[in-house]
């Protein structure tokens, strides 16, 4: 059996999508675990800030190395970068052929028939790889991603996601809880639902978010389940309420807010306000106040004035966010920002917001640990913790880590753990019987 190799870059997203690929190449590629022993290697690419695409080109340069005479080596690039960069890269030989996220199910006939298109960056409005079986090669056996729609219909304007992943569609519920018995059978404790924007998740015409979440939990019963990510428009208390409903649904929830003024979101396309969000954040800690809230912001949009700047730093304030994604608004082109509005904020000054949101952050992040020490957890134990043999790490349901003393504990057992200590990014504990 030929082998192949596949490296994978950005969003959780992009490691649900290499394991359909995996799987649709499965009967005729063997997985290996190095670039040098492949027959195919397939980089999986990312396009939501320029580094994450520079980070492929450069990487794409070292694989030109592997190319030997005699030795026939397929290098292909797949994934959202691939929506976006065609014919120049095939032309500059760094790569042999091309195929965006919703075109996985031609990879074999991209492979095996040299005749046939190599570059394939069609968006479908329902290609939603039913009926595909994830590989689940990348996993620890413990916990897994299941996507439960495709692509976007947002339009942030700074996002090329709409671009490159193209129009939203949701899942089949029957795939999907089917996929969640299979991974209950293999033994998995913790599941995972992906979507851009997992509130707008609609199959025939009235089973939405809540129910499907209610499902998963029910079917799921001895598995913990995440989701992400939430737009805060489409947050609803429905969802909320399932979520206080079923106690194997995590007690967490990502919501990116992106900057707390008004008329910055207002320029982004978020269609929401700085009040409108907090509203949403007051809503999550009256119905579920034990919930952990987490965010991504970005620092430096179009016309950010040091009055908008302040507003986010406020905004994380009052939001108590307990961790959040911090970036530096990176122009992408083809996106409405691109086209219509100047990315007017000087590097320098964006770097120095962004410093100023990641120290707040640490500060929030350190103060809401602080009021974890002396509460007990019910953890997940996942494996060794880096620093030390004799430690184990572990997430509770609000996803914070914990550290504790190993004690005899097995990756996949859940244990209860009490804080009595933390660092700002970990909480460090003791197992209690
Ligand atoms: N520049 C910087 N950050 C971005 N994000 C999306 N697009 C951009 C961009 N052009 C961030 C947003 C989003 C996260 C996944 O990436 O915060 O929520
Ligand atoms: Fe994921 Fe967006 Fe990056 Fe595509 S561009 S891999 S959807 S984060």
């Amino acid at each position: 059996m030929k082998q192949l190799y596949i490296e994978t870059y950005g969003c959780q997203m992009n490691f649900a999508d290499s394991e359909v690929v995996a799987s649709i190449l499965s009967d005729e590629y063997r997985l290996c675990q190095t670039a040098q022993e492949a027959d195919v290697i397939l980089l999986n690419t990312c396009s939501i800030r320029e580094n994450a695409e520079q980070r492929v080109l450069k990487r794409l340069e070292e694989l030109r190395a592997l190319r030997k005479k005699g030795k026939s080596l397929k290098i292909g690039l797949i994934g959202c970068m691939a929506s976006r960069y065609q014919d120049n890269w095939v032309e500059s030989h760094l790569v042999d052929f091309i195929a965006g996220p919703d075109s996985y199910r031609f990879l074999p006939e991209i492979l095996s028939d040299a005749e046939a298109p190599q570059i394939r960056t069609e968006l479908s409005t329902d290609e939603t790889y039913s009926g595909i079986i994830p590989m689940r090669y990348q996993t620890n056996g413990i916990s897994a991603f299941v996507s439960i729609m495709r692509g976007c219909n947002n339009f942030c304007t700074y996002c090329v996601v709409p671009y490159t992943r193209g129009r939203e569609r949701s899942r089949n519920p029957e795939d999907i809880l089917q996929e969640i018995r299979t991974l209950c059978e293999k033994g998995y404790k913790e599941v995972t639902l992906l979507g851009q924007n997992v509130n707008s998740y609609l199959w025939g015409g009235g089973y939405g978010f809540p129910q499907l979440m209610a499902d998963v939990a029910k079917t799921g019963h001895e598995m913990r389940v995440r989701f992400t990510t939430s737009h805060p428009k489409d947050l609803s208390d429905e969802l909320l309420e399932t979520m206080a409903a079923h106690p194997n649904i995590c007690k967490n929830i990502h919501l990116p807010a992106q900057s707390g003024s008004s008329e910055v979101l207002k320029r982004m396309n978020r269609k929401y306000t700085r009040e409108d969000y907090l509203e949403r954040i007051g809503s999550i800690r009256r119905i579920l106040p034990e919930a952990t809230i987490s965010t991504d912001l970005i620092s430096g949009f179009c016309g950010e004035t040091p009055q908008d700047h302040e507003a986010t730093l406020s905004l994380m304030r009052e939001a108590r966010f307990d961790y959040a994604f911090m970036f530096k608004y990176s122009e992408r082109s083809g996106t409405y920002a691109a086209k219509h509005l100047k990315d007017d904020v000087p590097d320098e000054v964006k770097t120095a917001r962004l410093e100023e949101v990641i120290a707040l952050q640490r500060e929030l992040s350190y103060e809401s640990h602080r009021r974890d020490i002396g509460k007990t957890f019910e953890v997940l134990a996942e494996g060794p913790s880096k620093r030390s043999d004799e430690h184990f790490f572990g997430r509770n349901s609000q996803n914070k880590v914990i550290v504790f003393p190993k004690e005899g504990t097995q990756p996949g057992q859940l244990l209860n753990v009490t804080v009595n200590n933390c660092t700002t990014a970990t909480l460090l504990g003791k197992i209690t019987r």
